[in-house]
């Protein structure tokens, strides 16, 4: 495995990788699937380190609905969000990763995962985010792409059952809650249209990446 961070370290999640081979096995039995330690080390360090200068994120209070129905509603969501662009090492090796994992799961799960967009959040202490799903497979209005999985990672050492602030995924076919705590490392991947989920309220500042692999849809945008 490459020693230095380099958006050529997709080299580090090979082909084979067992992380990305346990997602597509998961997927192929239900909707969604929740990994430990599922991030390469180094890049796992350098978005924490990138996240320990929350000053320098420029995060915003976060929205909801696409483009102009664009409104910040606390009452749905409470969260800071700064979109990802690729500006330091740590976002290009994030975003080489998320890419290679966006092509295995096409080569072994053909789904024609086409791009991928994704930002960091703060959910500072009683901060949420209600249930919700990523995408409606019957939206109104048309649109070039829409979400079809989604991918989140979490960056908080030592988080312990106590601090709250769980992700709660509810299985679409048994309609079970599993319960996901946000420690440093773990990622969550599921169905963006299929899997309702809420993020609970935490007593420490809580830190993820949350991203979305679209796919096109043939519409043309309005
Ligand atoms: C989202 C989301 C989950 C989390 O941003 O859509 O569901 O745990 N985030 O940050
Ligand atoms: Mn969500």
């Amino acid at each position: 495995m490459d020693e230095q961070l380099s958006p050529d370290s997709s080299r580090a999640a090979p082909l084979h990788s067992p992380v990305f081979e346990h997602m597509v096995t998961t997927l192929r039995e239900q909707a969604w699937c929740v990994i430990p330690d599922a991030l390469p080390p180094l890049l796992r360090d350098a978005l924490l380190a990138q996240l320990q200068q929350p000053a320098a994120l420029g995060l915003r209070a976060a929205g909801i609905g696409r483009q102009q129905e664009h409104t910040v509603a606390p009452d749905i969501r409470s969260d800071a969000i700064a979109w990802i662009t690729g500006s330091t090492p740590a976002e290009q090796a994030w975003l080489a990763w998320a890419d290679a994992l966006r092509q295995f799961l096409n080569r072994h799960l053909f789904l024609g995962l086409d791009s991928f967009e994704s930002h960091f959040a703060h959910y500072a202490p009683g901060a949420f985010y209600a249930r919700h799903v990523d995408a409606f497979r019957h939206a109104g209005v048309p649109a070039a792409s829409t979400r079809r999985m989604s991918l989140v990672a979490y960056f908080n050492p030592h988080w312990q059952t106590e601090h709250g602030g769980e992700l709660a995924l509810f299985d679409p076919q048994s309609g079970q809650e599993y319960r996901v705590l946000p420690e440093l490392g773990t990622v969550a991947l599921f169905l963006s249209e299929e899997v309702p989920h809420e993020v609970r309220a935490a007593r420490r500042d809580r830190y993820s990446i949350a991203g979305w692999f679209r796919v096109r849809t043939g519409s043309v945008p309005v």
